[in-house]
This record gives C-alpha cells, structure tokens and sequence, in this order.
C-alpha cells in the first residue's frame, strides 16, 4: 500500500531518531538501511509507534511504499554515500518526487545535486541537535527548490523544535543555502566549544579547581546571559564521574579532539568569502594542534609546560565569555550575510536566528535577542544597541582575560582571536597603510590615498 508520507533511507544514530519522532508526530514512515537486518531491529524495537513504520527490504519497497509525489529522506553519511543513494533511487522515481539530504553535506555538493536532479528534485536540509535532537525536535535548515520544501514542510515543522510556538524549521534559500547556514552553525559550534575548553583550562590549571567546582560555576552562569545548550552541558560533564575509576569523568578523557570536517569547511569557506572570522578559524586550528599528541608531549619535554597557577575573578571569565559569545555570533552572521551576497541567496538572516532559538546545538538565550536586532534591521550585530550595550559592558572582561592567560602561559587562541577582532575591527586608523607600501615597493601594486590626490605610487624606485 503506498500510503507512506515519507521515506528515510540510512538508520543510524541520527537516521532511526529522526524516523521515530516522523513517525510520534504522526506521519507514515517507511524506512530502509543497506544492512537490511537494521530494518527490522528497529522496527521491533520502535513499540507503540511500529504502526506508523513501514520497514522495507529493498529501495524499491520503499519507493513502492510512498505516496506521490514522493519524498526520500537520506540519512547516509555525507560524501560519496550520498551520490550513490541518488544514483540508485533516481530510476525509481518520477517527476515531482524529491529526494531529501539530511547529512551534514558539504555546501557545493548539495547545490551541484540540486542543479542535477531534474526532474526529480533535489532538497538540503541541515538537521541541528544531535541524536536528542533528532528524536524529540531539531533544528532544521532548507535550501533547494521551495516547491521541493512545500511537499515536505508539514513533516519537518512537525518534527522541529518548538520555540513559543514557532517551529525551528525554515526555507532558508535555494541550492546548498540549508546545508552553508548548517556549516556555519557547526563553525559558530567549533569556536563557542573551544571558548568554553580554554575557560575550562583557565579554571583546572590557572585556579586549581577541580572538575566538580568548574561543574557548579557554568551551571550558575547558565542562569545569566551565557544561558544555552553548551554551558548546560559542560556544568554536567564536569560534574560527571568515572564510574570505572572513580575521577571526575573529564580527567580520563583523553585531551585530542575528533572533527568530521564542518568546521573546516566554515574556515575555507570564509577565506574564500573573505569574510573574518577569526574566532571560527582559531578553533578549527586548535583542534588541529590538540589532535597533535605527541608533538605536545614532545614541546612540554622540550620548553617545560608554561607557569601555572595565577588569579582571575569568575567574574572576569564570565564577562570574557560574553563578551567571545557576541563576537563568534557576530562573525558568523556576518559570514553568512557575505554568502547571500556573494551567492544571491537572499538568506533572511532574522529567521536563521529564529530558528537556531531551540534544537540545535548553539541554542541560546542571545539568539532571541539576535533575531530581535536582526528583525530591527541591524546589517552586524555589534551595532545593534543591545550587543554594543553588552560589548561595551564586557571588552575589558575579555582583554583581562586573555592578558592574564597570555602573561601565564594558558592557552587561549580563540578568545585571543576574538579579542584581536574586536580591537582591529574598532581601529579607525588601521596599520594596512603599512601592507600597501610595501605591496607597491616590490610589486607596483598602487595605493589610495588619504588625501584621494590622484598620485598611485611611492618614490621608491628613487630611493
Ligand atoms: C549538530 C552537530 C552535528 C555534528 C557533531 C559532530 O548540529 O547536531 O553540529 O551535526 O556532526 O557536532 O561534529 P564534529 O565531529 O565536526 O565535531
């Protein structure tokens, strides 16, 4: 019977959650995986709701068990996977139908797949909040044909997170625009991520505090303006303990961060906008260097580890992290104002903020005040009154800061970087006057001048 309202391809992690709230929210799923016997685990484990799941043996069942026009969610690891699952469904499909890519793909491929599909389409959709989120509300970014969201926007604002009332679902524009706005959350992820770890590490090695006292203080400042998803989460896994050892949980895990590459790509992509983002790229950077073991271990023996202990107010650390919040946010939106351009997306950057309120991983109490400022117009958020307000209030906080962790040797190359951004960016008179005497002494590359007189050149070649 072909009454299905959705078809999802890939029950992994995210894949299996995300077909169980489908299926809570009421819609006909039918579901298939490439090792068939997921199938049927997991149908047999999806209890009261294994009514409204179709578990299929074959593509072809799970074709046959949609309603036209038919919509494929891909739920396959990003890459190569997914242009095989097109490959391999496109024969089965009729125009009209839309093939949905769930993953975290890269951008261009998304737009590329777009722009091949015809005439089935082709739809990306950036599915923020990991596995709970995928289960009991993401946050979920379009880009594609609006006619390819149309079909399947009663299912995905279902799914989606609710903030007061208004799903966190939306078309955000057409091609790859879904899956960038999703990458540039991860990179918003990346930089907020590695604040944290470097307060953390201002905390453990600079105050001495121990893993359970560093637990109370973020979850004291998740009641004040730092209020989101991340200092929630980093108030319990501080406070969490090795049951096989006993010790604060965060003193066995090893010191080397994994990344599946959105960070990177949110870098590269900056570049290639030449949108600053400086407190994305320090963290991408420093995931790099942390992944590097050996090499650390091998600096330690050879320089000795930096001074250690040294005084800074809870306080100042908190202002700090205000303070990188509003910058990383700042850039990031920034980043994506500068690819709407560049792309002629139109990206509506009001409804980026709204929808990233609930669901998804950067969720925050800010991004209401964000989608605010951005819905009264602000072109950069550091203009916008109230995160001037908060910038003015806090800027010391993050200087103190990172001149107290430099003085001491802690690592801190995000909230540098953010920092350094902050003071280039208020810096009317900058020293690039520098770079472009020097571009034209050995290049001839020209300058303007201050004085607009029509003279490109310096005396050099005199001298
Ligand atoms: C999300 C996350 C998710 C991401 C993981 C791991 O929004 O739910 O961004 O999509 O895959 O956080 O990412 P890394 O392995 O790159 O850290």
């Amino acid at each position: 019977m072909a009454d299905a309202e959705i078809g999802l391809i890939g029950l992994g992690t995210m894949g299996a959650a995300l077909a169980l709230n489908i299926a809570d929210k009421g819609f006909a799923v039918a579901v298939w995986n490439r090792t068939v016997e997921k199938v049927g685990a997991f149908h047999r484990t999806a209890g009261p709701l294994a009514d409204r799941i179709v578990p299929c043996e074959t593509p072809e069942a799970l074709v046959a068990a949609l309603k036209p026009p038919r919509a494929v969610l891909l739920m396959v690891p990003a890459g190569e996977a997914v242009d095989k699952q097109i490959a391999a469904l496109r024969p089965l499909l009729s125009p009209g139908d839309v093939i949905v890519d769930g993953g975290n793909a890269n951008f261009h491929d998304t737009a590329r797949r777009v722009a091949e599909a015809e005439p089935v389409a082709f739809f990306g959709v950036g599915v923020s909040g990991g596995e709970d989120g995928a289960r009991n509300g993401p946050s979920i970014m379009g880009g594609g044909p609006r006619q390819a969201w149309d079909r399947v926007a009663p299912i995905l604002t279902a799914v989606a997170a609710d903030y007061d009332g208004t799903p966190c679902a939306a078309w955000l524009g057409e091609g790859g625009a879904g899956h960038f706005v999703k990458t540039v959350h991860n990179g918003i992820e990346y930089a907020e991520m590695q604040a944290i770890a470097e307060v953390y590490g201002i905390l453990r090695d600079g105050a001495g505090r121990s893993a359970a006292e560093i637990g109370a203080i973020f979850s004291r400042w998740d009641d004040g303006p730092l209020d989101s998803y991340l200092t929630e989460i980093t108030a319990m896994v501080a406070a969490a303990v090795d049951p096989e050892t006993d010790s604060p949980m965060l003193d066995v895990i090893l010191d080397r961060a994994g990344q599946k590459g959105t960070g990177r790509w949110t870098a590269i992509e900056a570049q290639h906008l030449a949108a600053p983002v400086p407190g994305i790229e320090a963290a991408v950077a420093a995931r790099n260097l942390s992944a590097r073991h050996d090499a650390r271990q091998r600096a330690q023996e050879t320089f000795g580890a930096a001074p250690r202990r040294g005084e800074i107010g809870v306080e100042t650390l908190e202002g700090a992290m205000i303070a990188g919040k509003v910058l990383t946010y700042a850039q990031g939106f920034a980043m994506i104002a500068a690819a709407s351009e560049a792309f002629g997306w139109e990206l509506p950057l009001p409804t980026v903020a709204r929808i990233w309120r609930a669901g998804c991983i950067i969720r925050s109490a800010m991004l209401d005040d964000m989608a605010t400022a951005l819905e009264d117009g602000a072109d950069n958020l550091l203009f916008a009154p109230h995160f001037s307000a908060l910038l003015q209030r806090h800027h010391d906080a993050l200087r103190e800061t990172v001149a107290v962790a430099v003085r001491h040797g802690w690592p801190v190359p995000a909230l540098a970087a953010n920092l350094s951004y902050f003071d280039m960016l208020r810096t009317g008179r900058g020293t690039a006057n520098m770079i472009q005497a020097q571009r034209d002494y050995f290049g001839a590359h020209g300058f303007d001048r201050i004085d607009g007189r029509d003279i490109r050149h310096g005396p050099w070649s005199a001298a």
